[in-house]
């Protein structure tokens, strides 16, 4: 019935696992240093030991190198349930994806994940920041992506994505840094030209080109860090297995430009999250 594709997203010659994770305090509504420190009064779980984002070194005395079984994706190269809609959700532009009765959503398995737990696609959204050295919320040697993207899956055992958020093995996110290059990636057309739709908080717009989660994701997905963190935004539970993947991908300037220019917007709370701009939701 349905055509699931198992996709062997590689064979892990080396998995590094982050040991000596920095803990970044966390913040509130806005993302300006001064907004992050209040985050905790109004969110206590901010104030924890096991937040994210973290900066990675790859130094041998940071990561400590792992055999671990290979990180596997279900459906990955299938296009995602239509329709599917990009939504600006005030800290960045999301995509959700909605149940499908006759598909399966994306699935991830093996890794550092829990063995025998499935987690399935919950949605995908983008942290970028105003400046292009300066993005992505997770560090890497030192250098900050202009652009991060998370793919968020939630832990098949709960049924919903709240209930997960109160379970240590609740969710796995898989973070990707994007690279600037002169040329445009083409496979990311169909949610950069959908981007100039979704200015205001809460602006929705249908992708009119069918996507793939595997379009989105770099080459080279053998080596990943991986750590136990939490949700870089309020709630701030540590309920993440972090995959983080240290090869990126590629993004044009024009192409970038097109999300910075999203609007900075007024303070409301979405779902799950507090904000009060978009223009730069680094953290
Ligand atoms: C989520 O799941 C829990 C436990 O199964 C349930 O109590 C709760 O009502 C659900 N919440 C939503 C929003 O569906």
């Amino acid at each position: 019935m349905f055509n699931v594709r198992l996709t062997r997203m590689a064979r892990v010659i080396e998995t590094l696992i982050l040991i000596a994770a920095i803990p970044i305090v966390a913040g509130h509504f806005g993302y300006r240093r001064r907004d992050q420190y209040v985050w905790q009064r109004n969110f206590k779980l901010c104030g924890g030991k096991l937040q994210s984002p973290v900066s990675i070194s790859s130094s041998t005395s940071k990561s400590i190198p792992v055999p671990l079984p290979a990180l596997e994706t279900i459906g990955y190269h299938d296009f995602l349930p239509t329709p599917l809609y990009l939504r600006n959700g005030g800290h960045s532009v999301l995509i959700n994806i909605h149940d499908h009765p006759r598909r399966r959503l994306p699935c991830i398995f093996g890794g550092s994940l829990d063995p025998n737990h499935e987690y399935e696609m919950d949605h995908l959204h983008f942290h970028w920041g105003a400046k292009n050295d300066r993005g992505s919320e997770h560090v890497l040697n030192g250098v900050r992506y202009p652009m991060e993207m998370h793919i968020v899956h939630r832990n098949k055992v709960y049924s919903n994505f709240s209930s997960a958020l109160d379970h240590k093995n609740g969710l796995a996110v898989l973070g990707i840094f994007f690279q600037l290059q002169e040329e445009d990636n083409e496979l990311l057309n169909p949610v950069v030209k959908a981007l100039k739709d979704v200015q205001l908080l809460n602006e929705q717009v249908k992708l009119n080109a069918p996507l793939a989660l595997a379009s989105l994701l770099p080459n080279g997905l053998d080596v990943f860090y991986t750590y136990k963190g939490s949700l870089t935004t309020p709630p701030c539970s540590e309920a993440v297995t972090w995959i983080i993947f240290p090869s990126p991908t590629p993004i044009s300037f024009s192409q970038k430009t097109a999300k910075s220019r999203t609007q900075e917007s007024v303070c409301t709370k979405t779902e799950f999250i507090f904000v009060c701009r978009i223009q730069r939701n680094d953290r």
